[in-house]
């Protein structure tokens, strides 16, 4: 059952969540423009944001959106890799958004990817820093983990938990053979915001779709608040809203 939760889903198709929630960021990003303020976005990678910025490239393209006074914060990235590695977040970021849109490449802001040991608390703390010195995140766009993690926030990430450096789980870097072509390629580490840094955006707009998302969501639906699936510390969000598509809702 989807019981009564603030993550009750809206079930669209997929094309649509990201016309809906592109929407919803542009009129953010114009709100915020009209009151001479900048709108701070938490963004994501994945496969499932990616139509969510086709929708904001195409509507900058028609002089509908400007990027002039948005801030971006992402989630996580890899540890380990050369910062011109082509599978880095960054690049990610670039060829899916930024270098597609008016976004002053001083306001973008990711995780480091090439650090040394000693330096990765620092680096993390200064994140958090430059979070909060911009008025923390208006809105945090999120995809979902086939094992329920929200960035890189594994299962087992406390509810508290602030960006730092994290061991990614094997099933993660499997997943993520698809973007390095072997396994033998893809990081063991990367930094992610924490759940808490998370949890304190103004709204979170989780998107779940594709069948291989349903046992996820399922879990999502029906159980409490647990460290096991990190993405049901939303549960305790007083503004976050899950997008599903109908494959990705399990038929009851
Ligand atoms: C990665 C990212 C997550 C993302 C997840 C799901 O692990 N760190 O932020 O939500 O993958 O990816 P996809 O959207 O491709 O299913």
């Amino acid at each position: 059952m989807l019981g009564s939760t603030s993550l009750e889903p809206a079930v669209a198709d997929s094309k649509e969540i990201a016309r809906r929630v592109a929407r919803e960021i542009a009129t953010l990003v114009e709100e915020r423009r009209r009151v001479g303020r900048a709108a701070v976005l938490g963004l994501a990678t994945g496969s499932t944001p990616l139509d969510v910025y086709a929708e904001l490239v195409s509507l900058h393209r028609r002089g509908a959106l400007s990027f002039s006074n948005v801030v971006s914060f992402n989630l996580d990235e890899f540890l380990g890799l050369a910062r011109s590695h082509q599978r880095t977040f960054r690049r990610f970021m670039q060829d899916a958004l930024f270098d597609h849109v008016d976004i002053p490449p001083e306001n973008v802001h990711l995780p480091d990817v090439e650090l040394h040991d000693s330096q990765i608390d620092a680096h993390c703390a200064d994140y958090e820093r430059a979070i909060r010195r911009v008025g923390g995140i208006d809105l945090q766009l999120l995809g979902l983990g086939l094992n329920g993690h929200i960035g890189f926030n594994e299962p087992g990430s406390a509810g508290d938990s602030r960006t730092r450096a994290v061991v990614l789980h094997a099933a993660t870097r499997e997943r993520a053979i698809r973007w390095f072509g072997d396994l033998r390629e893809v990081p063991r580490r990367a930094i992610t915001m924490g759940i808490g840094t998370i949890l304190e955006a103004r709204r979170v707009r989780l998107i779940v779709t594709g069948e291989h998302k349903r046992d996820v969501l399922t879990r999502l639906l029906e159980g409490g608040v647990t460290p096991d699936l990190p993405a049901s510390f939303l549960h305790a969000h007083g503004d976050a809203r899950l997008f599903a598509d109908t494959a990705a809702v399990a038929q009851s």
